[in-house]
């Protein structure tokens, strides 16, 4: 099998290049990233030489590019995107640009040359909040950022392909992951990092807002039962671990475990717009392609901290230039608020 992934040198598609490569010592993979601040080759480390990958450094907006990409290919794994809610507040046209046009060039492609699967990688931010209940597949989408918004817009378009051209989508809406290579600016490296550095670690609001949290590799089990599953074209599938958690009870547990006080825990300004809960039923993917999450969150936590206290380079990198401006413009006006 040949794959196009888009955006493996991001977080999740990283961990699933390399995922793959491991479990399919026959399968080739193309990877075509942009490389935008998020976008990272040291996320491949150890992959570049295998015969078996090729990076294509480019963005999956252009026509031309992507066309002559996928000419080639029998699946392509939709990952590429502008992933972080903060910065679309700020600043969202980028989010248009990629996540909804970019999103349409693939899907266009993918009809011409009839490909065999196209798996869009969409995320539980669509279903905005979810209130009472998890979130299930037929839900309404509330997204209430210009992130989850762009990202409903993809989620939505995939879906028409299939409806209309019988394109054969399947669109799966995971909950927030964590672990190795994730970058910074996201809350779990972010606490970590910080925490790491002596440096406060900034909670929104009353730090009471809750998600779902699932360990990476789950994610990505989850991502190759779903390549690997017949007739389901035209499926949504939530992916979650159905662990909630809040701000606080995450910042508390990473200063608990790297024996830090919780004093560094810094209160401050909301995020606009800010969803209260994510969450998301789950039963369909249990049920209907029997996948279940297998590593605790506990222990997701343990080897995740472990990873960035080992990896100081790797974050450490990250953490200058470009990253020290964004911070300051991201938490410099944030107004300080009380303390619990
Ligand atoms: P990330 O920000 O770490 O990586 C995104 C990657 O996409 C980067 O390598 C970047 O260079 C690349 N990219 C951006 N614009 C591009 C373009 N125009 N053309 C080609 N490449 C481009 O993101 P992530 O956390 O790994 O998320 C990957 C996917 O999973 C996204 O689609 C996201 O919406 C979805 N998702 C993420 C989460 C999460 O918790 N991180 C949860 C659910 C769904
Ligand atoms: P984030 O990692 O940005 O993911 P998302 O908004 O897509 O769920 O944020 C996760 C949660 O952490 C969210 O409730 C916002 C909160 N948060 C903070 O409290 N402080 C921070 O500095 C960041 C980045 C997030």
């Amino acid at each position: 099998m040949k794959i196009l992934i888009t955006g493996g040198a991001g977080f999740i598609g990283s961990n699933y290049i390399k995922y793959m490569l491991k479990r399919y010592l026959d399968y080739k993979i193309v990877n075509l990233d942009k490389l935008t601040y998020a976008g990272n080759l040291d996320n491949l480390r150890g992959v570049e030489g295998n015969k078996n990958y090729t990076f294509v450094k480019g963005d999956i907006a252009d026509t031309m590019l992507v066309g002559d990409i996928i000419k080639d290919v029998d699946v392509v794994i939709n990952f590429a995107a502008e992933t972080h809610v903060d910065r679309s507040i700020s600043d969202p046209a980028d989010f248009i640009k990629t996540d909804v046009y970019g999103t349409y060039v693939l899907l266009e492609a993918a009809r011409i040359h009839e490909i065999e699967r196209f798996i869009q990688i969409s995320t539980d931010e669509v279903y905005g909040d979810a209130g009472d209940e998890p979130s299930k597949e037929d839900d309404p989408l509330m997204p209430r950022s210009p992130y989850a918004a762009s990202k409903a817009g993809a989620d939505r378009l995939a879906f028409s392909f299939w409806a209309t051209y019988k394109t054969p989508v399947v669109i799966t809406r995971c909950t927030n992951n964590y672990g190795y290579n994730q970058y910074p600016e996201k809350m779990i490296p972010l606490f970590v990092t910080n925490a790491l550095e002596d440096k406060p670690l900034p909670v929104y609001g009353d730090g009471k807002n809750t998600r779902d949290w699932i360990f990476v590799e789950d994610h990505c089990h989850a991502i190759d039962i779903i390549l690997h599953s017949d007739g389901i074209q035209g499926e949504v599938f939530n992916i979650g671990s159905g662990t909630e958690k809040s701000i606080l009870e995450i910042a508390d547990m990473i200063l608990d475990m790297l024996g830090k006080s919780n004093e560094m825990i810094e209160f401050v300004e909301d995020r606009p717009g800010h969803v209260k809960r994510h969450a998301v039923n789950t039963e369909k993917l249990r049920s209907v392609l029997d996948w279940h999450p297998s590593i605790a969150f506990q222990t997701g936590m343990e080897r995740t901290i472990e990873w960035y206290k080992e990896n100081k380079g790797w974050w450490q990198k990250i953490k200058s230039g470009e990253y020290l401006e964004y911070y300051k413009r991201m938490y410099g006006k944030r107004r300080r608020i009380e303390s619990r």
